[in-house]
């Protein structure tokens, strides 16, 4: 690849991020083609700047554009389906990577040394869920064996499973658990724009330091997806599953969905995701367990592990079913 292949191809990635937000992908993937202008007009954004967006877009082929008029290319439809991996590094994770050089320095990596846009990733993430767990999920829960009358969602992010396990379950009452209050600013407004707002309580607390309430007294259900690597090294995670089991007393069923570190894949054969995810959890100084790691701690930490499901996507996506 030449210089400027990897130069364009970095400020596609900013690009396509924001054609999705903007609804230019949803638009082309409709019609297959749009008029930027009028696109630009129509949603009060600047042309120059607007077809500017859409030249980045087609100096990596994924638009082939002639003047204003834009039409789907060669690398649309995969783009398309992994817009969400795009997102969540240049919109949710930008300020780590942009932060990289003093993020890397041993001494200053204590406190909060870095910093994300945690209502980006919780936008991103609903997209990633949609496409990596959300038919492994809904297979999980057809196998519950018991009415579910009430849910807790741990690191509910912008609340759309617990709010999508409503609408499948009318009678069932739900809890979302987060610690970022954007993302549950998000959760509350789409819990009333669901007219499910009566249903749910959204709290802003840290799942790894919870205590007994009595609205948890019921949960049956836990769901966990795409956190649960924050309850890692091994020991803090025995503690943090030994814990839910005293903080949801009636707890029946715990659904973990996330990703895990895969075997090493040679540097030039990195599929969509996998160096941004494994990156930016290693500038974090984030653990990421294996598969077996995870199935190391189940029986110590008094769970019973009925199934893994293996999903493996791209970074090594796992639902695991325990009871
Ligand atoms: C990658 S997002 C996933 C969101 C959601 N679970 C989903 O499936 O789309 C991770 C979420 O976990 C939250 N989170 C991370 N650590 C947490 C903790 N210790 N307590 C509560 N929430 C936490 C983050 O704020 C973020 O919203």
């Amino acid at each position: 690849m030449t210089a400027a292949g990897i130069y364009n191809s970095a400020v596609a990635a900013w690009a396509i991020a924001a054609a999705w937000e903007i609804g230019a992908l949803d638009e082309l993937h409709r019609s297959r083609t749009l008029d930027a202008e009028s696109f630009a007009a129509s949603r009060g954004l600047d042309p120059a700047a607007t077809v500017g967006m859409f030249r980045a877009l087609a100096s990596v082929g994924v638009v082939r554009r002639d003047g204003a008029t834009v039409v789907t290319a060669d690398a649309f439809d995969e783009v398309y389906r992994y817009k969400s991996f795009f997102h969540w590094l240049s919109r949710g994770s930008a300020e780590l990577f942009r932060q990289m050089p003093s993020v890397l320095v041993s001494e200053n990596r204590v406190g909060k040394f870095y910093r994300r846009d945690a209502a980006a990733i919780a936008y991103a993430c609903r997209e990633i869920d949609e496409l990596c767990y959300a038919q492994t999920f809904w297979d999980a829960m057809g196998r519950l064996d018991f009415e579910l009358g009430s849910v807790v969602d741990l690191g509910c992010g912008s609340g759309g499973r617990v709010l999508d396990v409503l609408a499948r379950y009318p009678r069932a009452r739900g809890i979302g658990i987060d610690i970022a209050r954007p993302a549950l600013d998000a959760a509350r407004a789409d819990s009333l724009a669901a007219g499910a707002a009566d249903r749910v309580t959204f709290i802003e607390a840290d799942v790894l330091d919870l205590d007994e309430r009595p609205e948890f007294a019921d949960v049956q259900l836990i769901t966990c997806f795409m956190m649960g690597h924050d309850f890692w090294p091994r020991e803090n995670c025995v503690t943090a599953l030994r814990r839910f089991r005293k903080v949801f007393p009636s707890v029946q069923r715990l659904l973990i969905g996330d990703a895990t570190r895969t075997a090493e894949v040679p540097d030039s054969e990195l599929p969509v995701f996998t160096l941004g995810f494994e990156l930016g959890h290693d500038l974090m100084g984030v653990f990421l367990p294996t598969i077996a790691d995870w199935e190391s701690v189940f029986e110590e930490a008094g769970w019973t592990l009925l199934r893994t499901n293996r999903i493996d996507l791209t970074v090594g996506e796992v639902v695991f079913e325990l009871e």
